[in-house]
Order: C-alpha cells, then structure tokens, then sequence
C-alpha cells in the first residue's frame, strides 16, 4: 500500500510543528496504522537546527503519555514538496514561506485549522509567544485527528 507522507512545519520547529509530528505518529499507532504513514516536522527558518524540542512540548507530550524521544529541529528543505504528500503549517506566515519556496499547492500545502473550522482557530498560535502549550496540544491534537480520519476515508 502507498504510504502517506506528512511533514508539519512551523517557524522555529522545536514547539508546534514537533507537537504535531508526535501527537499524530501517537494517533496513528494507536490506530495501528503505524505502516502506512511517513511523519516528520520542519521548521522554516532553521533558527533551532539541531535542538531538541522546547521544554513546554516536551513536557505536554510526556504528560499526555506521549514518547517525546528521538527529536531533532531542522529546516524545510528544497524538494521537501516532491519527498512529502502533505505540508500543513501551522500559521499564515509558515504557510507564505512555504508558497513562496514551492508555489501555491492547496491540495498539498495548507493550514492545519483547515482541518477543523469548527474549532474557530485560523492558525496555530505560536507558544515560544503565548506560552500556552495546552492550547497548541488542543489545537495539534485535533488537527490530527481530523487529518488522520480524512487520509483513512478516503482509502
Ligand atoms: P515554533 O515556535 O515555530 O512553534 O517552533 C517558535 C520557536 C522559536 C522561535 C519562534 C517560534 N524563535 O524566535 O526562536
């Protein structure tokens, strides 16, 4: 079966992205459906390459029984649009920088609160600002959810 690849991209890739990419890979396990997607998270300013996660998503994770093991920041890369079915920001400006670098994809390249206009978020707001890590697990946790029921129906 063909495997869905998703990449999860924010600014710096060590707060919002990194929770997307952990709370869906949990969803998906516990789904098991663990064999048919691919995820991972970028960031699009590659100010954090090489870090672990903030210590709020980390902490988040954990307290939700999520492994937060095994992360490391990095920053979209070009192709990134060829290698993955899926780009989905988290904010309006991740979104712009990723049209600019690949152009307008709609069907590929989208906001997560796209997924889940009944939450009433346009975007994800950003933590390292707001410092509220609960609302962006709400949000991620949503978003993925609503992804991971979309990408299932459709098979
Ligand atoms: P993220 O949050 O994009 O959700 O990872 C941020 C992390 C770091 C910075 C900004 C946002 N920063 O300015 O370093």
């Amino acid at each position: 079966m063909k495997k869905h690849k998703i990449l999860f991209v924010c600014l710096g890739n060590i707060c919002r992205s990194p929770m997307a990419e952990y709370v869906f890979r949990h969803q998906v396990s516990q789904s098991g459906l663990s064999d048919i997607f691919i995820t991972s998270s970028a960031g699009t300013s590659g100010w954090h390459n090489g870090e672990n996660m903030h210590q709020g998503t980390l902490k988040k994770l954990k307290q939700q029984g999520i492994d937060p093991s095994g992360f490391t920041s990095s920053q979209v890369q070009p192709g990134d649009d060829d290698k993955y079915d899926y780009i989905i920001a988290m904010d309006n400006n991740n979104l712009a920088e990723l049209e600019r670098l690949f152009g307008k994809q709609p069907n590929k390249i989208f906001k997560l609160t796209d997924l889940i206009p009944e939450i009433g978020y346009t975007y994800v707001p950003d933590p390292w600002h707001t410092g509220d890590f609960d609302e962006t697990f709400r949000l991620v946790s949503a978003g993925s959810q609503a992804l991971l029921e979309q990408l299932t129906s459709v098979d």
